[in-house]
């Protein structure tokens, strides 16, 4: 994507990205969702074993399975029962604080209080319509891997969400999809030996809704990184 005239590094991708979840109605363009797909499979992976698997919704396909996923929510709003553990059991701190922080950020937003259980429960629901993006995607690794390759999935991942940057779309990474696996595994005719790990919000950001004025923080180099002989 040419920004101001030239094109984007990627020092700025990185920056300009953030998780988004309020989508525009706008579609996107086949042929450039097929191709940032193969071109983050660019990315790095042990053995270079590229145990990505990808899995895209758009179109009518796409509202047939939103469709569906309005009367699962409807019926059962817990879903199957997590395919993973998201978080640790008894997640502890700096990561529980930061966790809280985030839920925190991110309803101050809308104006949404600690208290409103109703109104927090409500928005968190639109996980399962993707936000409102016209393409989602789900990811998916062979059971057999373990976390090395799962790292490599990641990877693929972000690598996905900054060229998607460079062609001025937004993204939300999704893990909340673990909830509807056995639905999503179903949809999307996952074979059983391949486990769901996330799913993608793909589209351009609607840039009036204010959940997508959430600028998330981040710990400082020092807490994070150990430095010997540099
Ligand atoms: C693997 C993964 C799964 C995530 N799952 C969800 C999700 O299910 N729903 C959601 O709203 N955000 C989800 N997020 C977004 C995170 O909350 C977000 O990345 C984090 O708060 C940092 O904010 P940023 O992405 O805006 O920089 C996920 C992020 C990652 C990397």
């Amino acid at each position: 994507m040419i920004v101001a005239g030239r094109e984007m590094s990627v020092t700025e991708a990185v920056h300009s990205r953030s998780s988004k979840r309020a989508f525009l109605g706008k579609p996107v363009d086949a042929d450039l969702v097929r191709r940032l797909l193969a071109t983050a499979a660019r990315s790095p992976s042990g053995g270079n074993l590229q145990p990505w698997h990808v899995h895209v919704l758009g179109g009518d396909e796409l509202a047939r399975f939103k469709a569906l996923m309005q009367q699962k929510m409807a019926a059962d709003p817990r879903g199957d029962g997590p395919g993973y553990d998201i978080y640790p059991a008894g997640l502890h701190d700096p990561y529980h604080t930061r966790r809280a922080r985030c839920g925190e950020d991110m309803y101050g937003t809308m104006g949404i209080g600690r208290d409103d259980k109703k109104a927090r429960t409500m928005f968190l629901a639109g996980n399962f319509q993707f936000w409102g993006a016209p393409v989602g995607m789900f990811f998916s690794v062979d059971r057999r891997m373990g976390p090395p390759q799962w790292s490599d999935l990641g990877m693929y991942i972000q690598t996905l969400m900054l060229l998607a940057r460079e062609a001025g779309l937004d993204s939300c990474p999704q893990e909340a999809w673990t909830l509807w696996h056995r639905t999503v595994a179903d949809f999307i005719g996952l074979p059983e030996g391949q486990m769901l790990f996330c799913g993608l919000a793909l589209g351009y950001a609607d840039p009036a809704h204010p959940v997508n004025r959430l600028r998330t923080d981040r710990a400082p180099l020092a807490e994070f990184a150990v430095f010997r002989g540099i």
